[in-house]
């Protein structure tokens, strides 16, 4: 090959490097441009809406401990549980599961409230959060016959929320009305080293260990309120009961009374981490919510009104009668009334 020849091909060659130089170049400038614009639009999101990021996820439990001393009457054991198990699982960056308790206890002793106060110390946006997944029994599964249907949705839900914020908090409330069998759905999330990856709807890997599941129901609360009264009748002080005399029997009684968890994997295969008692209510709890309904509405209540409002609070199981058969249910609307009739009656008079 004569010197042109091999001036030729050094030629062609330098422009062949020179395109592949441009050609990367234009993808480098390409890729960082589409980088750009989804970081506008992320930015723009987080402004008007919520990130998955720690200025719209900062869980203050210190906080919610300092609400729950205040606000949180006769629930101690509830208390220590909800904010240890709390702790513990933020603590670490990488926790082994999600973490899954479950409340049980008589109607009105705190069980949604203080899944609400959890949410709102968790979420910026609290129990509006996106990442704030409530779902409610009676209400969103209704029909034992479309178990299968409700299975594929929860399911979806799941994933998809997951997908979004690891750190997504998912509250079942009234989990005895639930189709049997419904909850079994949620056995992958709740698992150990779970990482889902499904080619159903995602390429990559979802950690779920991140995530917290909360369970609410009525389920065991006669045995609650049957073990409290033998242990009062022994002399044991409320204050001094401890996990430990309540947690097994929760366990048994949701597993085998009607509803969500009857004869449930969720509890067969051991992953809900706390089943949590909520204590039925006496006067003097009562009475404490009655003033804080009062306060809240701008009433200092005198004697009298506490004991109007206390007037209408029914007290079981006979014979002893003492404790508040619907806790500190309804007494908000209650309060209502006895401030309206107090208004009405001093302007008559
Ligand atoms: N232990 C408590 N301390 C302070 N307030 C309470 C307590 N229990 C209930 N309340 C008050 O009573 C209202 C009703 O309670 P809540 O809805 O949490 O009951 P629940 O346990 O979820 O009942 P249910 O089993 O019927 O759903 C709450 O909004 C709260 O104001
Ligand atoms: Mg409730």
């Amino acid at each position: 090959m004569n010197l042109t020849g091999i001036s030729s091909i050094l030629i062609v060659i330098s422009l062949l490097i020179t395109c592949i130089k441009c050609e990367f170049s234009f993808m480098s400038m390409l890729s960082s441009g589409v980088d750009k614009v989804s970081n506008t639009i992320r930015n723009i999101q987080c402004n008007f809406g919520e990130c998955c990021t720690s200025e719209y996820i900062s869980p203050d439990i210190d906080k919610l401990d300092d609400i729950l001393n205040k606000e949180f009457y006769g629930q101690e054991i509830a208390h220590r549980v909800i904010i240890n198990a709390l702790r513990g699982h933020l603590t670490s960056a990488n926790p082994p599961k999600a973490l899954s308790m479950s409340f049980h206890g008589p109607p009105g002793t705190g069980k949604t409230y203080t899944s609400q106060l959890i949410a709102k110390f968790f979420y910026k946006k609290g129990d509006q959060s996106n990442f704030y997944h409530f779902f409610n029994g009676r209400n969103d599964f209704p029909l034992q016959e479309k178990v299968n249907e409700y299975k594929e949705e929860l399911y979806n839900i799941i994933i998809n929320s997951l997908q979004k914020c690891e750190r997504s908090m998912f509250v079942f409330d009234e989990v005895d009305k639930m189709p049997e069998g419904l909850l079994n759905v949620l056995v992958p999330f709740l698992d150990y080293n779970t990482w889902i990856k499904s080619w159903r709807f995602t390429s990559t890997s979802i950690n779920t260990r991140k995530a917290i599941y909360i369970f609410l129901s009525n389920t065991g609360s006669s045995r609650i309120i049957q073990r409290l009264l033998t242990l009062w009748e022994e002399g044991k002080q409320r204050k001094t009961t401890k996990l430990q005399d309540f947690e097994n029997l929760i366990s048994v009684g949701a597993f085998n009374e009607k509803g969500g968890f009857y004869h449930s994997d969720t509890i067969d295969s051991s992953v809900i981490d706390h089943y949590v008692p909520f204590l039925p209510l006496e006067e003097v709890h009562v009475k404490k919510c009655l003033k804080k309904a009062f306060i809240n509405r701008g009433v200092h209540p005198t004697n009298e009104m506490i004991e109007e409002g206390l007037s209408y609070v029914i007290f079981g199981p006979p014979p002893h009668n003492i404790y508040a058969t619907t806790g500190c249910k309804r007494l908000e609307q209650k309060v209502a009334a006895i401030i309206y009739a107090n208004k009405k009656h001093r302007i008559e008079l």
